[in-house]
């Protein structure tokens, strides 16, 4: 990956066009000064680089790379689709996306461009290339992002023709997309393509009325392709670039974490040399530390490589509501995403916005252009970061998996069914309750290898078919320990109720049907190997060719297995029949892991561990992201701190602090011995 030869690198955004061109040799300076390597420009500023259309002016931005360059800063260039200019706008108003309700949000903010507008795309090829053919060979650019966090549905007519062709060219005939979707059901037939129109936005929620909700099969398809229209865009530009690029710069585009739920990242990822993301953990409105966590292990799933965060949160922001981060939290935040694998950061952003709608993002410096706490803080964290450069080298290590899918995600925005089931939620739960017990977790979308896992959790995959099945199966059978969430394989691919045992394809694996399902107003008590409560939505069990790890207590299925367990050779396969709570996951988590041999640890709740794998040895990160300081020890042998310096079994951990744990001599040593020992014997 780019540049990887320098440690952990840190940068920030930076906005040349707004600021005085006097003073962009003081911002250098002070980048270089305080220890950057990186610095991101240029994606918003489509309007300076073609003022007028096919007249490109890009004197200035070569100017502005040629000083940061010259400080030793390695430029990644945006292009800066995100921000279609007025005379585009003006000549063709079809380029700004219609909302559901045939609103037109217009000129004057920023995304204000469709996927599928002819003229967008038009215009799109020609600044594209431009500033690829000037700074495509340019080796003061490491990397291009492309565009700005894609994303937004649009229902504009230019969409929905596209749609009709995307159906076509998948159904080909009409027959088969009325079969697919059961358009017999009132009498929704359609005879020709262009009859067909865009659904109905969204799902009324949970507990209201949903009479005009769409057709599932025609909901699910509007969803898919909004997503492939995306991926479409940004192939389109990667495709522009790679014929004008050198082949050292590297293409990504900045993606907005696992809780952006509207495009497919895994198809998004494909394209792009290595994945970034947007990592801004104060606007979390939950606070919890698992939260930016599950994002970042997700966005080093996409590639299972090493990441950069385009974006890190460096301050104060919002626009309702100013989300500050506590005195650490920067610091700490940022140690979490190297934890979790990112080997870039470029903060958002250099300075304080003077004008537009980001005036409360703090940045680096304040508005006013000086120096201050930010600044100190940052170059307290490169000085620290240099000292740490075996960083470069650190790879998550992650014998757990935890399976997501983006179908399910989208027919569960279709059809909620209830809340205890909402996808990102119930991910983030099995997640945070693995994590808690201090495992590495690889974070992957369905589809992907799953052979080097010990355990590989699947809590919300309500869409399945008969590939999905056989890997999963495939998995046990060659020896794999496979968790799966309720409300599992209830729609095949075209959202339709499989003819088949529930959980389809999954049943036989499992050794069990799902013979009734209820949404409940209680939580209902579960007893058993496991136990705890089932809450929300709960699942009757048939036990055929399984044991019951837990039945109800009472309740309408009282009596039944709520959770099941077929062991196959050495493999295994649960299966939760309802929304557990944290203390069934935990319970069920801590046996299944015990009998797999997998090392868990008793932590503090705000205690975040991490394990790495480096240079043939493990570390640990230990994150405090609690506000009062926590004592831990760690059994196996003395630990330093790569850190801090201390050498112990047992640390203070102060708050908002961090450790890097590495294996002391003697603990190395007694190891060594100890399987020196196991090998003679
Ligand atoms: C996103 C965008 C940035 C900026 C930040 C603010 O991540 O990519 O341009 O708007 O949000 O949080
Ligand atoms: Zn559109």
């Amino acid at each position: 990956m780019a540049a990887s030869d320098h440690g952990i690198r840190l940068g920030v955004a930076y906005y040349p066009e707004q600021w005085p061109r006097e003073r962009w040799a003081l911002d250098a300076q002070l980048m270089a000064d305080v220890g950057l390597s990186l610095v991101r420009m240029g994606e918003f500023a489509w309007a300076q680089l073609e003022p007028e259309p096919g007249r490109f002016e890009a004197a200035w931005l070569d100017d502005a790379i040629d000083l940061f360059a010259r400080r030793g800063l390695d430029v990644v260039l945006g292009t800066p689709t995100a921000a279609p200019p007025l005379w585009l706008v003006r000549e063709h108003p079809d380029v700004v996306p219609l909302a559901a309700d045939r609103h037109r949000v217009g000129f004057g903010n920023r995304r204000h461009c469709c996927p599928n507008a002819p003229a967008f795309l038009a215009a799109t090829d020609r600044i594209v290339s431009a500033l690829g053919e000037r700074f495509g060979h340019d080796d003061r650019v490491c990397a291009w992002q492309i565009d700005n966090e894609l994303g937004g549905r649009c229902y504009c007519d230019h969409c929905r023709s596209a749609f009709r062709l995307w159906l076509e060219r998948k159904y080909e005939q009409i027959e088969l997309l009325n079969e697919s979707w059961g358009t017999a059901f009132w009498s929704q037939r359609y005879d020709d393509w262009d009859d067909i129109g865009l659904p109905a936005p969204d799902p009324v929620p949970p507990g209201g009325f949903a009479r005009r909700a769409p057709n599932p099969g025609l909901a699910l398809d509007f969803r898919r392709f909004t997503s492939d229209s995306y991926v479409r865009y940004e192939r389109r530009q990667s495709e522009l670039l790679r014929a004008l690029i050198r082949p050292e710069q590297q293409i990504t585009h900045n993606l907005m974490g696992f809780y952006f739920p509207e495009v497919d990242y895994a198809s998004l990822s494909a394209e792009l040399d290595f994945v970034s993301w947007d990592n801004y953990p104060s606007l979390d409105p939950t606070r919890s530390w698992t939260r930016p966590a599950l994002s970042a292990d997700a966005m080093r799933g996409l590639k299972r490589r090493r990441v950069w965060v385009m974006e890190q949160q460096v301050g104060p922001l919002g626009w309702e509501y100013v989300h500050t981060p506590r005195r650490g939290q920067m610091r700490l935040h940022s140690y979490q995403a190297i934890g979790h694998g990112a080997e870039a950061l470029l903060f958002f952003r250099w300075r304080t916005a003077r004008f537009g709608t980001e005036q409360n993002w703090y940045g680096v410096l304040d508005a006013n252009g000086t120096v201050g706490r930010r600044y100190e803080e940052l170059g307290r964290l490169c000085d620290e970061l240099r000292r740490l450069d075996l960083l470069e080298d650190a790879e998550a290590e992650a014998e757990v998996a935890v399976l997501y899918d983006y179908d399910s995600r989208f027919v569960l925005q279709v059809q909620p069914t209830n809340a205890a089931l909402a996808h990102e939620a119930t991910i983030h739960r099995w997640y945070a309750a693995l994590r808690r017990l201090g495992l590495g977790v690889d974070v992957v979308p369905r589809g992907s290898d799953l052979s080097a896992y010990r355990l590989v959790v699947v809590p919300s995959m309500p869409v399945v078919d008969g590939t999905v099945g056989a890997d999963l199966t495939a998995y046990v059978d060659a020896g794999g320990t496979l968790v799966i969430g309720p409300h599992a394989g209830v729609r095949d691919p075209s959202s339709a109720a499989p003819l088949r045992r529930l959980p389809a394809w999954l049943d036989q694996v499992l050794g069990i049907e799902v013979t009734d399902v209820a949404s409940i107003d209680d939580p209902v008590d579960v007893h058993g190997l496991v136990s705890g409560a089932i809450d929300g939505w709960s699942e009757e069990l048939a036990v055929l060719d399984a044991t019951a790890l837990a039945r109800y207590v009472d309740g309408d299925f009282a009596g039944g297995a709520a959770i099941s367990e077929r062991r196959h050779g050495d493999g295994s396969a649960v299966y939760v029949g309802g929304a557990g709570d944290d203390a069934v996951l935990e319970s069920l988590l801590r046996t299944v892991c015990g009998r797999l041999g997998l090392p868990l640890f008793e932590l503090p709740n705000d205690v975040e561990l991490i394990p790495l794998r480096c240079r043939g040895e493990r570390l640990f990160f230990v994150l405090n992201h609690g506000d009062r300081e926590q004592r831990i020890g760690l059994s196996d042998g003395t630990w330093r701190d790569l850190i801090g310096g201390a050498v112990n079994d047992r640390f203070i951990v102060p708050k908002f602090e961090v450790l890097l744990l590495r294996p002391e001599e003697t603990g190395r040593q007694r190891r060594a011995e100890e399987e020196e020992a196991v090998v003679a014997g």
